[in-house]
């Protein structure tokens, strides 16, 4: 069904809705394709609105009755909602509907997985269940009847009444319709308790299918430990009696923040050491922490409009994150934070699909769910953090909370906090919402009779709709080294708010080396003539981790541009550096692990076209795969050595420390591949007692072009996981060989498991291929080819997913002619696809005016 002709929302068009809601009262009779909603909704005119239209947003709806005040109306129905005459005194508004959540494949209103009913609202599903003001402004409490016949029956808030094939539940706390849930299926508590810092007793399940009892206990324990650092670190106390956590397999995003009831994808809450790996562990971990903390951010303060949504993502975000580096380490925690960013934030801003941090405009909001208002959100707050100092951070935090409760608010509000606390002006830091585009931040520094001066620049480049950028506040954290390492210069952080602005630093002894943008203290991109030498001093040397693993990773981006551009031997430097750190047993197995790691070939991309070359991905790979085995031989005494100190004696746990030492472990195993051609990772995968040693080991074997047996093996074993089998999708299209990964995801769609309609089997698939670098973008663009098709199939049955995958061909007019026109070609084979969605149709038609 598509529109007519897509319509364009824009924040500047904002006004409130003609009426408040005093109360919501909704009464569901389920049934798998004849579901009835009735809704008794208490309105009156809002004093604060001047447009009296009484619209009411309704989607798939078939409407059995209307009535106003117990009268029967006959309201204007179009596919978008209805329209009826509502007088101008308060008034209930009475409706029954019809709905058909069994043949709901778009996972969006009331749907069905495997019999269990549930439900996604955000952004604007409610509308798929009854009619209403679905708009995040408009706020009531909701009670809840279902009327079902199944042994579980959920909705938000507190349980208030029972019986036999029914259940009713009442919240009590005002609350926008994209928050509103519901589940009701044959579901098997894992309980547990919380008890808040004033006393209160909470009631916590975690309700899953049955036979997945065993994989709930460590979403419990970081439930638990989010709701006490929320009260250690943020004073925030839980509001309610019950929290519900249900985890389901059929969900387009990883969970949501439902009052009350969570809803999870099962990927990303239910875990074992059998069927999980660490990296798993830590993600579940951090989402449940960043579902949890919406309860504050977003739930007791929610957005006016969905233009505000950073003010909830952007925010809850950098508090999960804040959480983790408390649970786990920082340094590693800022470290990976800086290699997602780098790998989803800034191709994004610097392509066709940058936009602000606040966007000003949307066709469809589910496609701002984006790294841009997620990731880039979170550091504009740690920016904010850093510039006004963490007790002044804390005052706003208390201010902003007991200021705004219970309403819905916007960026202007969020940083008028931060301005009543400090007395600072804010309107320069406020181009972090409205500025897209990712600032460069160009270095040069002088040594003058003692006195050390660095001179920074700052540009950005245009940006679709915004051609002039005006310059930012860039908190710039720098410390000064000295030729022995000492830091002659603490760190200190520089507000940097000119186009060009000069620091200088006097009473030093000689001049000093600069280690720049310690913490990675902004989302920019630093651009630094250093030499090979510099960036080798400070991987010895600099006192900030940060930058320490940063200077070996421009060793080594600069080592592959070298390789990839000039035939270059693998850099010295690099390779001595690398195994000084290596070797050096008093730094963290996960920091070291981290050291490992190689900027990703789709970043060498990036530095490639914005050195003015066209990247080739297959000299990208080889560059990639020529320094691995330079490193492997290199490193070759003290491989063993790591390999062993990864052994742990003790029961397995998910922990930071143990996956620290299994991270190094497995870096140390692929680079081991390199040299016995998978011998020692086929004797590692034949002992793996967890998933984290089971699925390393399989993928150095299928680097190495080997593991057939083990690959089948696996499959057997797994089969009835439906996790687990996501994973052996994935590594197939991950790890295959560039010539050949499009035909083995090409086959494995023909697999009789490839339940495409399920969002984690199709993106283990597609988004393993799409990331396979130089698989993906394969010369004769059978990759293309091959993911556009998938997203053309799976297009009317879920388009939110399919517009997210659509982003694999965002970087499209990096490269060669050739790869350009078959991108083009693709992205207009989908763009020309009959009634494709308006989600699809907007991503497609930015992508391609480029
Ligand atoms: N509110 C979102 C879930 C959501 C996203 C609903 C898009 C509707 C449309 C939730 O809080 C969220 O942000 N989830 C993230 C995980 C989180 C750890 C960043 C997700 O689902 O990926
Ligand atoms: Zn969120």
């Amino acid at each position: 069904m598509r529109d007519a002709a897509p319509t364009t929302i824009y924040l500047k068009d904002y006004t409130p809705f003609g009426y408040l809601v005093d109360s919501v009262h909704l009464t569901f009779d389920l049934a798998d394709h004849a579901t009835r909603v009735t809704s008794r909704i208490a309105f009156r005119p809002n004093p604060n609105a001047s447009d009296p239209t009484f619209f009411l947003h309704g989607e798939d709806l078939t409407l059995i009755s209307a009535t106003i005040d117990g009268v029967d109306i006959a309201p204007d129905v179009t596919d978008k909602g209805l329209t009826a005459d509502a007088p101008n005194v308060p008034f209930v508004w009475e409706a029954e509907v019809e709905i058909d959540p069994g043949n709901n494949t778009a996972l969006e209103g009331l749907y069905m997985s495997n019999g269990m009913y549930c439900t996604q609202c955000e952004a604007e599903g409610f509308r798929k269940i009854t009619y209403y003001p679905d708009r995040p402004d408009v706020m009531s409490t909701f009670t809840v009847r279902i009327n079902g016949d199944l042994p579980v029956l959920l909705s938000n808030g507190n349980p208030s009444d029972k019986g036999d094939g029914w259940a009713e539940w009442t919240d009590p706390w005002p609350k926008p319709a994209y928050l509103f849930a519901l589940v009701a299926g044959d579901l098997i508590a894992h309980p547990g308790q919380f008890t808040t810092m004033s006393g209160r007793d909470v009631e916590l399940n975690l309700w899953v299918r049955p036979g997945d009892e065993g994989k709930c206990a460590f979403g419990m324990e970081a439930l638990k430990k989010s709701m006490k650092w929320d009260e250690d670190v943020y004073g925030r106390e839980y509001d309610l009696d019950v929290f519900n956590i249900v985890a389901v397999d059929d969900f387009n995003m990883g969970a949501m923040e439902n009052k009350g009831l969570n809803i999870f994808n099962s990927s990303a809450v239910l875990a074992s050491p059998e069927t999980s790996t660490d990296m798993n562990f830590e993600r579940i971990e951090a989402i449940i922490a960043h579902e949890y903390f919406h309860n504050w951010t977003g739930n007791r303060i929610t957005c006016r409009d969905w233009f505000q949504l950073c003010l909830k993502e952007g925010l809850t975000v950098f508090r999960d994150a804040q959480f983790t580096s408390d649970m786990r380490s920082a340094s590693v925690k800022r470290i990976h934070d800086a290699i997602d960013l780098r790998a989803r934030q800034f191709p994004e801003d610097n392509g066709p699909l940058s936009h602000p941090v606040r966007p000003e405009s949307f066709q469809e909001i589910n496609n701002f769910y984006t790294s841009t208002v997620y990731e880039k959100g979170a550091e504009v707050i740690g920016m904010l953090k850093r510039l006004v100092g963490d007790d002044a951070y804390a005052k706003a935090l208390d201010l902003y909370f007991d200021r705004h409760d219970g309403q819905a608010c916007t960026i202007e509000d969020w940083l008028k906090v931060f301005e009543d606390t400090t007395g600072r002006d804010l309107s320069q830091f406020n181009r972090w919402y409205s500025q897209s585009g990712t600032p460069r931040v160009f270095v040069s520094d002088d040594w003058v009779d003692g006195t050390y001066t660095l001179t920074l620049n700052q540009k950005t480049e245009p940006t679709p709709g915004q051609s002039e950028k005006l310059p930012q506040v860039i908190p710039i954290a720098v410390g000064l080294l000295n030729d022995n390492g000492d830091e002659v210069r603490a760190t200190e952080v520089l507000e940097f708010t000119e186009a060009e602005q000069s620091f200088t630093f006097s009473g030093l002894a000689a001049k000093p080396t600069p280690s720049i943008l310690r913490e990675f203290s902004a989302p920019v991109i630093l651009e630094q003539d250093q030499t090979d030498a510099v960036h080798a001093f400070l991987l010895a040397h600099d006192t900030d981790p940060f930058n320490r693993w940063q200077a070996g990773r421009s060793l080594a981006q600069e080592a592959l541009i070298g390789m990839i551009l000039r035939d270059a031997a693998p850099n010295a430097d690099y390779l001595d550096g690398l195994l000084a750190v290596l070797r050096d047993q008093t730094l963290d197995p996960a920091y070291r692990a981290l050291m490992l790691g190689l900027p990703t070939q789709s970043e060498l991309a990036t530095a490639l076209h914005q050195k003015g070359k066209t990247p080739d991905p297959m000299a990208i790979w080889t560059a990639v795969e020529t320094l691995r085995q330079a490193t492997a031989q290199h490193m070759q005494d003290l491989l063993p050595r790591l390999h062993a100190e990864a052994e742990v004696d003790v029961p397995y746990s998910p922990d930071a420390e143990q996956s620290g030492k299994r991270a190094l472990g497995s870096a140390a195993l692929g680079l081991t591949s390199r040299l016995d051609g998978g011998v020692k990772a086929a004797a590692d995968y034949a002992k793996a007692d967890n998933m984290t040693l089971q699925l390393s080991a399989l993928a150095c074997l299928l680097r190495a072009g080997k593991g057939e047996a083990e690959l089948a093996a696996f499959y057997d074993q797994w089969q009835h996981d439906r996790l687990v089998v996501d994973k052996w999708f994935g590594l197939q299209a991950s790890m295959a060989h560039p010539d050949s990964a499009a035909d083995i995801a090409r086959d494995l769609t023909k697999h009789a498991e490839f339940n495409w309609k399920n969002p984690n089997r199709f993106r283990a698939l597609m988004g393993s291929l799409a990331m396979n670098h130089a698989g993906f973008h394969r010369q004769d663009g059978a990759g293309y080819a091959l993911l556009a098709e998938w997203l053309i199939r799976l297009d009317p049955v879920n388009p939110q997913t399919t517009a997210r995958m659509c982003s694999a061909f965002q970087t499209w007019k990096r490269y060669d002619r050739s790869r350009q026109a078959q991108m083009r070609e693709n992205l207009t084979r989908i763009a020309e696809t009959p009634d494709l969605s308006r989600d699809t149709t907007e991503m497609v038609s930015r992508i391609l005016d480029a």
